[in-house]
């Protein structure tokens, strides 16, 4: 397995790749690998012949008040791991790489951004300006820089999903995107990097999201159209978690994220939570269709 740093480098490698008639799936991190992380991996094995993972922690996704600094980084420890799973590539340039043009040791703002408009007014983008156009600016310049035919991304940030899904489709990228599911802990805790920093008392309080997303949908599925009610059952399951602060549980069309009153039989919902443990915000979620 390689490990490349430069654009210049990874573009080389995905073109000996087509030239030989062969595929390239990519799937973005920004590293500290876990099993969802790995879950995609396996997922992007099966898409194409040859798998890239990048790893890079996108600086200009990141707010001023958030964990930037913090995110944990472990490129050793996460090469091992995608070694052993059968990656060809890891692709981890610098910020300099990514960001050219400006100076990252003062993390100025770039020039150019993709921005995928209005997306970025519900849910996760209502509280974290600018997330998003970090989010598709970085994942258009990693498909630049890895020239990918698939790209594999996780249900977990599902808001996400829907951006680039639009991006790609709008801006017509000739990348296949490909959704995999959230990837759970034995007791529900969806997967994330940032679980890390949970402590005991708030790691067991973490389950409630989980236990909120599943009670909205037992409701949507047992005919429950009234999104107001979908989201009570939503809040009732998070107020037991004495710590919990909720930013938001909203229930959503999946595809266009717009908040929906009733839903429609056959729509494809997301009801989505996010909560605050102390300082650190986790999310979950589930994809459901009205019966
Ligand atoms: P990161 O948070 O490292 O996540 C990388 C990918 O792993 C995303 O597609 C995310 O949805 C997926 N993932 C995370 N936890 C998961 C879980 N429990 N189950 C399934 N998939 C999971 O998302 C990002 O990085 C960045 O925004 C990125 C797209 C790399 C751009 O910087």
């Amino acid at each position: 397995m390689d490990i490349l740093r430069s654009v210049a480098h990874m573009q080389s490698h995905a073109d000996a790749v087509h030239t030989a008639g062969e595929t390239v799936a990519l799937v973005p991190t920004m590293g500290a690998l876990h099993g969802g992380h790995l879950s995609l991996v396996d997922r992007a094995l099966e898409e194409a012949d040859h798998v890239v993972t990048s790893i890079f922690v996108n600086p200009t996704q990141f707010g001023p008040d958030e964990d930037f600094e913090e995110y944990p980084r472990d490129l050793d420890g996460d090469a091992k791991k995608l070694k052993d799973r059968g990656v060809d590539v890891v692709f981890a340039p610098s910020a300099d790489e990514m960001y050219p043009h400006h100076d990252n040791s003062v993390r100025t703002a770039p020039l150019a951004w993709v921005d995928v408009d209005e997306y970025n007014d519900s849910l996760c983008g209502k509280y974290r300006d600018g997330h998003f156009r970090g989010v598709t600016t970085i994942v258009t310049k990693l498909f630049h820089a890895c020239k990918p035919d698939v790209a594999v991304f996780g249900q977990k940030d599902a808001q996400q999903l829907a951006i680039l899904r639009r991006m790609v489709d709008e801006l017509l990228f000739d990348v296949e995107i490909v959704a995999a599911p959230i990837v759970r802990e034995a007791d529900g805790l969806a997967m994330s990097s940032r679980n890390a920093y949970l402590s005991d008392e708030h790691r067991e309080q973490a389950t409630v999201l989980f236990e909120a997303v599943q009670q909205a949908e037992s409701a949507i599925q047992a005919g429950e159209q009234d999104a107001t009610r979908i989201v009570r059952a939503m809040q009732n399951a998070l107020d037991n978690a004495p710590d919990a602060r909720v930013q938001y549980a909203e229930v959503v069309d999946s595809r266009t994220l717009v908040s929906i009153d009733r839903l429609e039989p056959g729509q494809d919902v997301l009801a989505a939570v996010a909560v605050f443990f102390g300082d650190t915000r986790l999310i979950d979620n589930a994809l459901v269709c009205a019966p």
